[in-house]
């Protein structure tokens, strides 16, 4: 790993074994970027790569006449003078101009990685890796411009956010502050996008590329179910095991844009970051505005490695604190068992009956305070029920405590329901607009987290409850958008920095809960999946991954999140048949099988289960802890796609290749087929891998495939749908 500064030139290359990334300096003093991809050989001139010559309309170098932007590919695009592509930020000055030209300074090269202040974002000690930060100024604007781009060492990874500073007299307005920007020398790329809704999270869906553009945002206020902050931009050819793709990762979980737009010159650009729609930010005289972080991956050898080398990032330089590698304790939740209808006698039985089968954690979710005995009341009163909870959430923890068990509980902490103490007493304090009647969404309101006051309020009422119980975990939910965004204490000018302002308040209240209570496990939630992106997982580092626990519909919304985030992210839960979402009823084996290949606990009440299944659910759960290590943290491939076929696979490898699990499901049952065979991948070739007893080299079931008449049940001849395999393989020594 390395960053070279040709000074002469004026020309940077980035580079480590896998990637090169090269900026350089432009003829008018911006920058541009030369290349980026597989690894090349550093020069200490590639200025050839630059286009001289008078194709373009417009020229902005006034001597020459002969370079113009729209010929030559940015590095963080302008807006104003001659590249016409959309633009990754907007200045705003006081005579009403946009027109900027920010122009090289000066820089620094350092080891390691700077925190963003306030945001989530990647970290790195000095031999992970180095940052470069590119300062440069716009004189008229009287604003500076610092690029960071850190590389890392054991990936093939460049991490980008900007910052922006008023160094004039006058205030100045960013209209827009994207964070990241890539120009591509060529459109044969196909955009792949994570789409759904809640319910149907994070389906893959391919477009081809060329002239034009093609876009994805949210708009409400979270990252959302609707559009995933992950796009990968590849090759035609790419699937998950061969060809080139570049993904883009926005650490945020706001607004949000992600586009890529090809000109008439054959260029293809790639911008991500907070959505400018909805998006002012003044900077008064010395204030500075950093965006958040976008991490780009590159892969010359398909998906599955575009995707491990997100999972290992994730895992190792995002995730934080105790629970970083760690495996995760095996939780049972009462929301589907109970949901609000409860009292602690009824939630120590299911309790009593999880900790029989082996669960270490018990997780009381909605429903323990306040009025609420249904949704329409209680939210934003952040005490105990004494109906259900006679001595308090002290006191069913240290009961659950005593089965032997662990303890947790739910918030809604940005919420607040019309009828709640708290909105009685300062319904100034919920999201709504003067004159203007609030939307509500399952009857709630959205706190205005942009007001400090705010935060501090909830903050102060959880954490009492918090440090009087011995509290082990917390989910956070989130379960409406952001609607009639406006802020009562705020002027007019203003108003275009809440939704950002919001989000760094959900921020800050998760930073100071994790370092008040460093130990407790967050998983963040938002009716199911609806704010699953890498910005929460710095702060929460596994998320309930849909609220939709059908095995089978889990399948797809597993495989697909996969693309983007690690197992050991993904809430993944048994619930109980037939299934609440869908209706349909699988097995508790295929409901076992699918939930593996996540965070792994159950939701349902165990005492309605026959004795076999109860039976089944020990074993699982015995099973579950011999091999959650391989699950959440092994190197992930997927294997046969359930949005391609009826089947899906996909396999867990150690990472000395000792050991692996693979899973295969079908989802329908077709009898005319053959059984045929499934390619593993991630295998030592000539190791000889021992399956239900039987031998095989790595090479064998990585090429010819497992014949899945070998595994129990003989295949898929028993003419059931939704049976399901999970197979594990070990070397032989
Ligand atoms: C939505 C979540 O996704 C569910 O798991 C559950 O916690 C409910 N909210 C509770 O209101």
């Amino acid at each position: 790993m390395n960053i070279i500064w040709h000074e002469k030139t004026k020309q940077f290359h980035l580079f480590n074994d896998e990637i090169s990334y090269i900026i350089a300096v432009n003829p008018v003093g911006e920058l541009g970027n030369l290349y980026y991809g597989k690894r090349i050989n550093d020069k200490e001139d590639m200025s050839y790569v630059v286009n001289r010559f008078g194709l373009a309309q417009v020229a902005v170098d006034a001597d020459t006449e002969t370079y113009s932007m729209e010929l030559n590919r940015q590095e963080y695009p302008s807006f104003g003078t001659t590249d016409f592509g959309t633009s990754a930020f907007e200045v705003e000055i006081s005579n009403g101009s946009k027109v900027s030209s920010f122009v090289y300074k000066d820089h620094k090269i350092y080891k390691g990685k700077q925190p963003l202040e306030g945001l989530p974002a990647t970290y790195a000690d000095d031999s992970e890796a180095m940052t470069l930060e590119i300062y440069l100024e716009d004189v008229v604007a009287k604003t500076t411009l610092a690029l960071s781009y850190t590389l890392f060492n054991r990936y093939p990874v460049v991490t980008r956010h900007a910052k922006f500073t008023n160094i004039g007299p006058s205030k100045v307005k960013l209209t827009k502050a994207l964070s990241a920007c890539l120009d591509l020398p060529d459109q044969n790329y196909q955009w792949m996008q994570f789409s759904g809704a809640w319910a149907r999270e994070r389906t893959p869906i391919v477009k081809n590329l060329g002239p034009g553009s093609v876009s994805i945002e949210s708009k409400r206020g979270i990252s959302s179910a609707n559009q995933n902050p992950f796009v990968i931009v590849k090759r035609p050819n790419t699937d998950d095991f061969i060809g080139e793709a570049i993904g883009f990762s926005f650490v945020y979980s706001g607004n949000f844009l992600a586009q890529a737009e090809g000109d008439t010159f054959g260029r293809m650009r790639v911008l991500m970051g907070i959505n400018p729609d909805r998006f002012t930010w003044i900077l008064e005289k010395g204030q500075s505005f950093e965006t958040p972080e976008v991490v780009i991956a590159y892969s010359d050898s398909g998906l599955n490695y575009l995707s491990q080398t997100y999972h290992s990032l994730y895992n190792n330089n995002l995730v934080r604190g105790k629970w970083k590698n760690t495996p995760r304790p095996i939780l049972i939740n009462n929301w589907e068992a109970t949901f609000m209808d409860f009292d602690e006698e009824k939630i120590l039985k299911i309790a009593s009956k999880a900790k029989e089968a082996g669960i270490e954690l018990f997780v009381l979710d909605d429903g323990w305070f306040g009025d609420r005995d249904d949704d329409f009341a209680g939210l934003g009163d952040w005490v105990e029920n004494p109906k259900k909870l006679p001595q308090g959430i002290p006191g069913l923890a240290r009961k659950i405590e005593s089965l032997g068990m662990k303890f947790g509980f739910w918030i809604e902490p940005e919420m607040v329901n019309p009828d709640s103490n708290l909105y009685r007493k300062h319904p100034e304090w919920a999201l709504s607009t003067p004159g203007r009647k609030a939307s509500l969404g399952r009857h709630q309101m959205v706190l205005d987290y942009s007001r400090p006051e705010v935060v501090d309020y909830i903050y102060g009422m959880l954490h009492k409850i918090i440090s009087n119980a011995p509290i082990s975990y917390i989910k956070w939910d989130m379960n409406r958008s952001l609607t009639e965004v406006y802020s009562a204490d705020i002027p007019a000018e203003q108003q275009g920095m809440v939704y950002h302002r919001y989000v760094m308040g959900v921020y800050s209240l998760y930073e100071r809960l994790r370092n008040d209570f460093p130990d407790i496990l967050f998983e963040s939630c938002s009716s199911g999946g609806n704010r699953f992106d890498a910005g929460m997982l710095y702060y929460a580092p596994q998320a309930w991954c849909s609220d939709n626990t059908d095995a089978i519909d889990r399948i797809r919304i597993q495989y697909g999140t996969s693309y983007g985030y690690p197992v050991s992210s993904i809430g993944a839960h048994v619930s109980a048949v037939p299934n609440q979402q869908t209706g349909r009823t699988t097995s508790i084996e295929t409901r076992a099988n699918v939930a593996y290949f996540g965070t792994f606990g159950y939701e349902l009440d165990l005492n309605h289960v026959s004795h076999e299944e109860f039976e089944l659910v020990k074993s699982q759960v015995q099973f579950m802890k011999e091999y959650r290590q391989l699950f959440q943290f092994g190197t992930f491939y997927r294997l046969r796609s359930p949005f391609e076929a009826d089947q899906a696979a996909w396999i867990v490898v150690s990472e000395d290749k000792e050991k692996a699990i693979f899973g295969f499901y079908c989802m329908r049952s077709n009898v005319t087929m053959l059984p045929g065979f499934l390619k593993l991948d991630g295998l030592s070739a000539d190791k000889v891998y021992v399956l239900n007893d039987e031998e095989y080299f790595g090479d064998e079931l990585m090429n010819l495939g497992v014949t899945l008449t070998k595994l129990s049940n003989n295949g898929l001849s028993t003419g059931q749908d939704f049976i399901s395999y999970v197979e594990v393989l070990e070397a032989k020594k």
